[in-house]
Order: C-alpha cells, then sequence, then structure tokens
C-alpha cells in the first residue's frame, strides 16, 4: 500500500473519494493505494472486503472504466490512456453467447487488426492453455458449457492480450469447489507463465492466503483499506502447502483481521 521499494509504480490511487448522490454520501473516502512492478516477477494482490465496500468500483478505476468523484488514478504514475495493457475478467460471465469459444478468445486481436489466420492460431494457444481444446467451436453460452468451462474463455480471452496488469473480480464465485480448485491451479500456472500484476478480488480467505502475496482489506462504506497481510508462503505454491500449519495460521489472521474490518 506505501512505498517501501525503490521499484516502479505499476498502479497508483490517489486520496479516491466515490458518491453517487452529489457528495451527501461516500462509498469511498480517502481510499489510497500503491502496487508497485515487479515486472519479471508479477505480483498477486488480493482485495477481501464486504459485500458493497467498492471492490468491483475500485477494479473499473483500474480498468479505466469508471473515474472516481474525486481523486487520481494512475498507471506506470500517468494518468490511464487506452495504451494500457489491462485486462479484466469480470464478476459475471462476460463472453458474447452468440459467439464461439474460438471468436471470443480472439475478439482482442480482431479489435487490434490482427488478421484472421494469426488471430486464430493465437487464439488456439490461449484455448489450449486453458484446458479447452476441442471446445473452440461451441457457442460460449450456458449450458453449452459449464460455468467454470465459460470462465476458462474469460481467462483466455484476458489473457491473450499480454496484460501488464490483470483485473480478476470474484472470478471463481460461481463455481463448485471442485472446479474452484481446478481454476486456482491454472491460474497460478498461467501467473507463473506470464508474471503480470495481478488484482483479485474474493470474499474466500483460503484461496485469498493461496494466491496472493499481499492482502489488502476494505471496511465498509464509507471505504478505504485499513488492514494489510503480507503473505510470507514461498512463490510458488502448490495444494499441499494449505495442509501446513503456517498456512492455517495465515488463514485464521486473515479472518480475524476481517471479523473486526467489517465491524469498523
Ligand atoms: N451507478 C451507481 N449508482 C449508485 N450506487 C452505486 C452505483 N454503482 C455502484 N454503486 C454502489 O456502490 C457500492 C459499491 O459497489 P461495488 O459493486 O463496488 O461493491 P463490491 O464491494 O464489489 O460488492 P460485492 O462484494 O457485492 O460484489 C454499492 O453500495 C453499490 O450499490
Ligand atoms: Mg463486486
Amino acid at each position: 500500500m506505501f512505498k517501501d521499494t525503490e521499484q516502479p509504480n505499476i498502479v497508483q490511487l490517489k486520496d479516491i473519494s466515490q458518491s453517487y448522490d452529489g457528495g451527501k454520501t461516500f462509498i469511498i473516502q480517502h481510499l489510497d493505494m500503491l502496487i508497485e512492478d515487479k515486472a519479471d516477477q508479477g505480483q498477486f494482490i488480493v482485495i477481501l472486503g464486504a459485500s458493497g465496500c467498492g471492490k468491483s468500483t475500485i477494479l473499473r478505476y483500474i480498468a479505466g472504466l469508471q473515474k472516481p468523484t474525486t481523486g487520481e488514478v494512475l498507471i506506470h504514475d500517468k494518468p490511464i490512456t487506452t495504451d494500457n495493457r489491462v485486462s479484466m475478467v469480470f464478476q459475471q460471465y462476460s463472453s458474447l453467447p452468440w459467439m464461439t469459444v474460438l471468436d471470443n478468445v480472439a475478439l482482442g486481436l480482431r479489435y487490434k487488426g490482427v488478421e484472421e489466420k494469426e488471430r486464430n492460431s493465437k487464439a488456439m494457444e490461449f484455448i489450449e492453455l486453458v484446458g479447452l481444446a476441442g471446445h473452440e467451436k461451441k457457442f460460449a453460452q450456458y449450458p453449452t458449457l459449464s460455468g467454470g468451462q465459460l470462465q476458462r474463455v474469460a481467462i483466455a480471452r484476458s489473457m491473450i492480450a499480454n496484460p501488464d496488469i490483470l483485473l480478476m473480480d470474484e472470478p471463481f464465485g460461481a463455481l463448485d469447489i471442485n472446479t474452484r480448485l481446478q481454476m486456482q491451479e491454472l491460474l497460478l500456472e498461467l501467473w507463473y507463465k506470464f508474471h503480470p500484476t495481478v488484482v483479485f478480488v474474493t470474499h474466500d480467505i483460503s484461496e485469498a492466503v493461496y494466491l496472493g502475496d499481499d492482502i489488502y482489506m476494505m471496511k465498509r462504506a464509507p471505504s478505504r483499506f485499513i488492514e494489510h497481510v503480507a503473505v510470507d508462503l514461498p512463490f510458488k505454491r502448490d495444494r499441499e502447502i494449505k495442509r501446513q500449519t503456517h498456512f492455517m495460521e495465515l488463514v485464521r489472521d486473515v479472518e480475524d483481521r476481517m471479523l473486526k474490518v467489517v465491524s469498523f
């Protein structure tokens, strides 16, 4: 949250406030956030907070989809431009149901003017990476594809743009536990391979500790970050780590702090 190394900044939110009623009440007030860029390693930031505290709103600021009422949003120390490589996986399924999996994944490349053969072959690479080979001709809609498969499409679509910032808004919230665990492993694999800066929102504390390097907790409206836990687990993780005492201690610590944070 605060500058602690000489590394350049990648995301900075400065004294952000958000009101939807002309300043009578504030959803977010005096919120600051600073994420430093670990370019050849990437980092995994997790945001926790009660429903309605403004987590999705923060991701929308960083994606450039919304401007705060007051305050500044900087990417690489500059105001947001369309050149920033920021991808977002939304809280709701966001694939285009009238398009095939292949066309959904290739969509960003099409907008960039990449010709069809090249974009389809790149899209197939990512479809294979997320384990959807054989499904590329299907329409990206439920129930033709399951919830987990649709989130794989969304992840492939967001990764193909080679983002340096990947925003994920409760991406596994609607999945059954097996699929959710599989998706956590898939996400870690992709993260090790492409090392973007990930900002990940979840309500699941075990998921937050397993995936995150840093966990930031938001209080209720008017919200801002009031707690931070640095997750001192090894950089590379696998499911075995969840059985270790230190993992369980971290989960308990985050849980205790969350109980305080939500009653703040
Ligand atoms: N356009 C809008 N007009 C009025 N209020 C809004 C608008 N957009 C968001 N809000 C309010 O801002 C608050 C924060 O919303 P946001 O979606 O960021 O919450 P969240 O932390 O992501 O919640 P959840 O965990 O349920 O997804 C909510 O109270 C919401 O009702
Ligand atoms: Mg939300």
